[in-house]
């Protein structure tokens, strides 16, 4: 028997010696050591062995095994480094090649563009205050002067999550929160997330940007509101692109105003951008209403302010022609990648 396995082992180091390829090498390999091989055979005969001679036997299989393994693995490597030389020779891989340079992400456009609002808006002598996400009745409707039976109130238009707490549907509450706590002269903008129980399409989306900008002092007046925004609009899309107010009305503001700039697109011509009437709308404006200054402490003899809230999603969005808003929120990398 031990002079049995001596062949096999002679055997199959014989024919691994004159292996061919990588597949001719497994089926050597499971023809000598496989399952259904002679030496496995051998391993099977074991148990009908008397007892005391079974661990030599054993032994003497493993070995045999082994030295088959051996060389098996020898040839193996053998093999793989013949593979990469060829390899190299027929110059597949070329060690001069510039390597794959590592993928190299880019701020979200909103994250761009709420950038550059801010920057905007600090070298016009502006501070950068924040809010909070999740507010209370108090700072998003009482102390903005909307009534309680105002239908922004409306589960159907605010996310309530319970105990006075809810989404805010507006950065205004920021005017509060700041006015709460700072003595006039005050001059702030808020950019944030807001959010409205609004279905999506292509220019809603339940969670939304706005820039705030609350200014309160001695003699401030609707002129400063007007050139404060006409600077806002040049620094952001250029000379060409003028600005206008229509009347409107707003809770917390008294006159209140609507904002559009001419169409970025066709420069006032009228196009689908604008939907043919040559202007777009990019928020709200007005004179902070004397009761919103009174109920918070300031006085309002002394002190007058405006206030706006602009969109940022929309400015986004005409800087960059995105045609809908719901991209900015899906982070599709391939619609992200373009913003480099
Ligand atoms: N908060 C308003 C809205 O979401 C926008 C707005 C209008 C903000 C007038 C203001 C303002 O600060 O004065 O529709």
């Amino acid at each position: 028997m031990k002079k049995r396995l001596d062949e096999i082992v002679e055997e199959a180091i014989t024919a691994l010696n004159t292996f061919e390829d990588h597949h001719d090498l497994m089926n050597l390999k499971s023809r000598f050591v496989g399952k259904k091989s002679e030496l496995m055979g051998f391993m099977k005969k074991l148990g009908s062995l008397p007892k005391e001679e079974r661990p030599i036997f054993g032994q003497t299989i493993n070995n045999a095994k082994n030295k088959i393994l051996d060389k098996f693995n020898e040839i193996e490597e053998k093999l793989k480094n013949l593979e990469y030389e060829k390899k190299i020779a027929s110059n597949k891989v070329d060690f001069s090649m510039p390597g794959r340079p590592p993928l190299r992400g880019n701020l979200h456009p909103l994250t761009q563009i709420w950038r550059e609002i801010e920057d905007i808006f600090i070298s016009m002598g502006f501070e950068v205050a924040e809010g909070f996400d999740i507010e209370d009745e108090f700072h998003n409707f009482d102390a903005l002067n909307t009534p309680k039976d105002h239908p922004s109130r409306n589960l159907a238009d605010t996310f309530y999550i319970g105990n006075d707490r809810l989404l805010r549907t507006q950065t205004s509450t920021v005017q509060i929160r700041v006015m709460e706590n700072f003595e006039p002269p005050i001059k702030i903008i808020s950019p944030g997330r807001c959010y409205r129980n609004d279905k999506p399409d292509a220019s809603h989306s339940p969670a939304f940007h706005q820039v705030e900008a609350l200014v309160v002092g001695e003699g401030v007046t609707f002129a400063d509101l007007r050139d404060t925004l006409n600077g806002f609009v040049v620094k952001m899309f250029g000379s060409k692109i003028r600005s206008r107010f229509r009347p409107h009305f707003f809770p917390f503001t008294e006159p209140s105003a609507e904002i559009d700039i001419a169409c970025v697109n066709c420069g006032g011509k009228g196009c689908n951008v604008c939907k043919h009437s040559g202007w777009l709308e990019m928020g709200g404006a007005g004179m902070v209403d004397p009761n919103v200054l009174d109920n918070l402490g300031i006085d309002s003899e002394k002190y007058t302010g405006f206030a706006f809230g602009l969109g940022i999603d929309r400015i986004t969005m005409l800087k960059y022609n995105i045609p809908d808003i719901r991209l900015l929120f899906e982070n599709d990398l391939r619609f992200l990648k373009q913003f480099k």
